[in-house]
């Protein structure tokens, strides 16, 4: 059976423009909270197959969205190259030894014994599959290397980024060798992530507007296309999803080899269609506040459909699903989508 999500991916006709949300499977579910009590934390959670199945189908059963994406988190990469990852209650993620010199990095695991220790995200994957209805895609994602590598060298979420913006401009052969690193054991990640079922890939640059739009180019956005074009050449059906957040300055210059471009709210969805809509097919990109008020939610999605005529886009927020939305609202935008793009 055809999908409709991977279909609007091509950029294919479809009966109406799909939709799916930015950390979907999250805190504004009840029900994800309660499967969240029953692992212990949400790393608990991650690991564990048949919980991390579960609360990936919650949106789509609960809120109606065309695609699931996997439930899993993207530090869990670096966490199996070997660093201690801990999400501490109301202050996110932490590594316990950040990566700060060669000697830090080559103690990490690279490549394929790295990749191949995420088997519990790839058994989720299997059991996903088995449960979500055949006309519905499943996503998988990877953090870019940039953003990965922002908590492996800070150690943690930052404001500032000091520490990898020091070592960007006083030491751009360390940041390189790590981005390299990193970029090799995504790209057997994702293509074991594909292997398992997945039917969509996207990278999230959630940190690329941390970098100068002259240095993006560098040290971001080539080793996102570099595993695009390794994916790409293996597995050429599967779309792929380049989500950088934040960089309307380099929407000049954005090339590679994928499917659809994720825009971001801060940019203009008009000015995203001048300058990529005919390449690339245009994922997003509602504030995701909006979703506090139903009038708002409603106002923006005829908005955006009018500026992209149901042609070449798919619905989606444009960053993630805070956690005290409420469920209805959500429901709302997805229902407010299908209605406004019905043919
Ligand atoms: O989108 C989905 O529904 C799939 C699941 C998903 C999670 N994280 C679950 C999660 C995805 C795709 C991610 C990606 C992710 N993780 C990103 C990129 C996407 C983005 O939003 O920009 C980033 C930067 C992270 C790192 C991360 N994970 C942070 C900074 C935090 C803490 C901040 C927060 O929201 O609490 C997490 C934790 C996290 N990842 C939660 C969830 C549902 C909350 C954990 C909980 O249940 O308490």
């Amino acid at each position: 059976m055809s999908k409709i999500f991977v279909d609007a991916c091509f950029g294919k006709e479809t009966p109406y423009t799909p939709v799916w949300m930015m950390r979907q499977a999250g805190r504004y579910l009840p029900e994800y909270m309660e499967v969240r009590k029953q692992a212990g934390n949400f790393l608990n959670l991650c690991h564990n197959p048949k919980l991390a199945a579960e609360v990936t189908l919650q949106p789509v059963d609960i809120v109606g969205v065309d695609a699931a994406i996997l439930f899993s988190d993207i530090l869990v990469v670096p966490n199996e190259m070997g660093m201690k990852l801990d999400f501490l209650a109301g202050e996110g993620p932490v590594f316990d030894k950040p990566v700060r010199n060669e000697a830090d990095l080559n103690a990490l695991l690279g490549g394929e014994e790295a990749a191949s220790r995420l088997t519990y995200v790839y058994e989720t994957i299997k059991i996903i599959k088995e449960q979500l209805a055949d006309d519905k895609a499943l996503i998988g994602f990877t953090g870019a290397p940039w953003t990965l590598a922002t908590y492996m060298i800070e150690g943690e979420g930052t404001k500032t980024y000091n520490i990898c913006k020091k070592m960007m401009y006083a030491n751009p052969e360390l940041l390189h060798k790590i981005l390299a690193k990193v970029t090799e054991v995504v790209k057997l990640y994702m293509e074991k992530q594909i292997e398992a079922g997945i039917d969509v890939v996207q990278i999230f640059d959630s940190w690329a507007a941390a970098i100068e739009p002259a240095k993006y180019d560098e040290f971001s956005w080539k080793y996102m296309v570099e595993i695009a074009e390794y994916l790409k050449a293996k597995y050429p059906h599967i779309p792929i999803i380049m989500f950088p957040k934040g960089i309307p300055a380099f929407l000049d210059k954005v090339y590679g080899n994928f499917d659809v471009f994720g825009v971001d709210w801060s940019t203009p969805m008009g000015l995203a269609k001048e300058k990529l809509g005919e390449k690339y097919v245009l994922q997003g990109n509602m504030e995701p506040c909006r979703l506090y008020s139903k009038e708002a939610t409603t106002q923006c999605v005829e908005a955006l459909q009018n500026i992209m005529g149901g042609k070449r886009h798919i619905f989606n927020l444009g960053h993630g699903i805070l956690p005290d939305v409420p469920v209805e609202n959500a429901k709302h935008f997805i229902s407010e989508c299908h209605r406004v793009s019905k043919k």
